[in-house]
């Protein structure tokens, strides 16, 4: 069968993470041509490209940080001169600052916020339009568990992220018939990730017995991307954690 994702151009941020990795392996793995997004960690950005183009894939890897309100726009410019036009969008960046709620102050309301949902929607507002007159798009946030339950991270955190939700439900709606998908996955507790939060004594651990693994929220991040009748829609990956 042919994957309608082969050949496409993606920008994935925060490709130097934990799942931003095993997701930019299996998008190499699908033939998609993407740029690879990072902050600080270029070497990791730097070792999917060379795995892309062991693969005789196509890739870049691109800094910026995401905080500044110019660098999305950038990023997309620079894909389109690299790559072509962004067919498939992944704001996967994120921080999580791990706080009580009475000692989130404003820098870290707005950093989270800038970083976590100002950036996912200027990235959006650059490409959307553009897939739409293609006909053909996906968008997809990396949202997480706290935008259902409030979480461990903070308030800040589950704001930004469910945030991305009303992004997802805005968006989807006005590109839906024009081969545009735009879609959120909330995750949980993923191991092997630069923000693995410290659990609080008190909470209960996940249903299924163990924490979740990058490669898991890769391997349905490539399905959600895949899969052209699923849209408007966020979709948790908790190990049953949501709702109990
Ligand atoms: N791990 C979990 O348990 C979990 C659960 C729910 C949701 N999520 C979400 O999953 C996404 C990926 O996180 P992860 O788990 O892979 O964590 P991670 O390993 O800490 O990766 C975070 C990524 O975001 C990038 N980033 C952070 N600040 C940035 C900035 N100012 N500008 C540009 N890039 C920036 C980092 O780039 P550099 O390292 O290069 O600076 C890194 O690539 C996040 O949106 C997170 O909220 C994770």
């Amino acid at each position: 069968m042919t994957d309608h994702l082969t050949g496409r151009v993606a920008l994935l941020t925060g490709a130097s993470g934990g799942i931003g990795r095993a997701l930019g392996r299996l998008l190499i793995a699908a033939g998609v041509r993407t740029a690879f997004a990072y902050g600080g960690q270029a070497e990791q950005a730097e070792r999917l490209v060379t795995e892309a183009k062991d693969a005789g894939v196509d890739a870049i890897a691109l800094p910026g940080d995401l905080a500044d309100p110019e660098v999305p726009a950038r990023l997309v410019r620079r894909t389109a001169e690299a790559l072509g036009p962004v067919d498939v969008l992944i704001p996967n960046a994120g921080i999580a600052i791990q706080l009580g709620y009475t000692d989130v102050d404003l820098d870290v309301w707005d950093r989270t916020m800038a970083i976590n949902l100002r950036a996912p929607f200027l990235l959006a507002r650059e490409t959307v339009p553009g897939m739409a007159e293609r006909g053909f798009g996906r968008v997809l946030f990396m949202s997480s568990i706290a935008a259902f339950t409030g979480g461990i991270v903070g308030p800040h955190y589950a704001s930004s992220k469910a945030g991305l939700h009303g992004l997802v439900h805005f968006l989807a709606s006005r590109v839906a018939g024009q081969g545009v998908t735009v879609n959120a996955l909330a995750p949980a507790l993923i191991e092997d990730t630069g923000m693995f939060p410290t659990i609080p004594a008190g909470v209960r651990p996940v249903p299924v017995g163990r924490f979740g693994r990058p490669e898991e929220v890769a391997d349905l991040a490539m399905a959600i991307l895949r899969n052209g009748y699923l849209t408007n829609q966020t979709i948790t990956l908790d190990g049953g954690a949501h709702p109990r």
